[in-house]
This record gives C-alpha cells, sequence and structure tokens, in this order.
C-alpha cells in the first residue's frame, strides 16, 4: 500500500469481501472498524451509531476503535451525529472547537466525519470518524465511506428479507 487512494480502496474491497460472507451484521461492523482503523490512521476513532429499532429518534452506539465514549445514546436531535440523520447527508466538520453541535468523545478530537447509512431508501444508522488532525477528512474520505456505507446498506437490505 503505498498511498492513500490504494488504501481506500484496499480496505473497501477488503470490506465487500467480509461482507459477502459475513454471518450478521455485528460482525461485519467488528471487521469494519478495526480494518478502517488499522489502516487508516489520521482516523482515531471509528464507530458506527444506529437508530434504535424501538426508538427511531435515537442513535445507539454500536462496534468502535477507538477511546470509550460516554455517548452511547444520542437524539437525532443532537450532536454532529444527530445532524448527519436530520440531514440525511455526509457531514464534514474540519474544526470540531467551532461548531455547537459538537458533542466531545475525546479531548484530542480535532476533526470529525458522519456518513448516514441507507437500507431500502431509509436512514439506518451512520459511521462516525473523529481525527486528532484539525481537517482531516476531505472529498476522497467522504467518497471512501460512503462506498462503505454502501456495502453496510445492501448487507442490511439482503440479510433483512
Ligand atoms: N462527536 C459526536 C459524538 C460521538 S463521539 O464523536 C464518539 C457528535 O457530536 O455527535
Amino acid at each position: 500500500m503505498s498511498n492513500t487512494s490504494e488504501v481506500f480502496e484496499d480496505v473497501l474491497s477488503e470490506i465487500e469481501a467480509f461482507s459477502s460472507q459475513a454471518v450478521n451484521f455485528h460482525a461485519l461492523q467488528e471487521f469494519s472498524v478495526r480494518t478502517i482503523a488499522e489502516n487508516l490512521h489520521h482516523y482515531n476513532w471509528v464507530g458506527f451509531y444506529m437508530l434504535d429499532p424501538e426508538d427511531p429518534e435515537t442513535l445507539v452506539l454500536g462496534p468502535f476503535q477507538g477511546a470509550p465514549t460516554e455517548h452511547l445514546r444520542i437524539p437525532v436531535t443532537q450532536g454532529v451525529c444527530g445532524a448527519a440523520v436530520a440531514q440525511g447527508e455526509t457531514v464534514i466538520i474540519e474544526d470540531v472547537s467551532s461548531d455547537p453541535r459538537y458533542l466531545a468523545c475525546s479531548l484530542e478530537t480535532k476533526s470529525e466525519i458522519v456518513v448516514p447509512i441507507r437500507a431500502n431508501g431509509n436512514i439506518v444508522g451512520e459511521i462516525d470518524i473523529d481525527s486528532h488532525i484539525l481537517d482531516a477528512f476531505g472529498p476522497a474520505d467522504q467518497q471512501f465511506l460512503e462506498a462503505c456505507a454502501v456495502t453496510f446498506g445492501r448487507f442490511l437490505e439482503n440479510t433483512a428479507r
């Protein structure tokens, strides 16, 4: 792996391959957060928040890699995580200290990207990444994570049948 775009391609291929034989969504989530965090060194916290089927106005922390967070449940009206669901699109925060929506997870976090996951056209959750680097996330990160989100959504669509 020599440059970041090759790393993105390789990690996406690994996630796609794993998804074709994963026993369940939890296994795919565990594999994905581990593979993403191990290979992308500016991704210091990588985790899933999924909408609670019993309370679809609330996101629930799923598998993650990185420092433990106190934000186990986030209402969709709060945080950058809530904003991505409310807006129905990827949210990139270049400098978390200047965004009033930001819910602090670690004092070291400087920037964040949150990408919604859709299944059958509906948002079912999201993947959330924090970086210790300011303005760490650009269009290539967004494209990579949105492709991962498509894989997660397809897995859910196929297993829900
Ligand atoms: N920063 C998020 C909260 C989750 S932590 O980053 C793990 C937010 O503002 O919603």
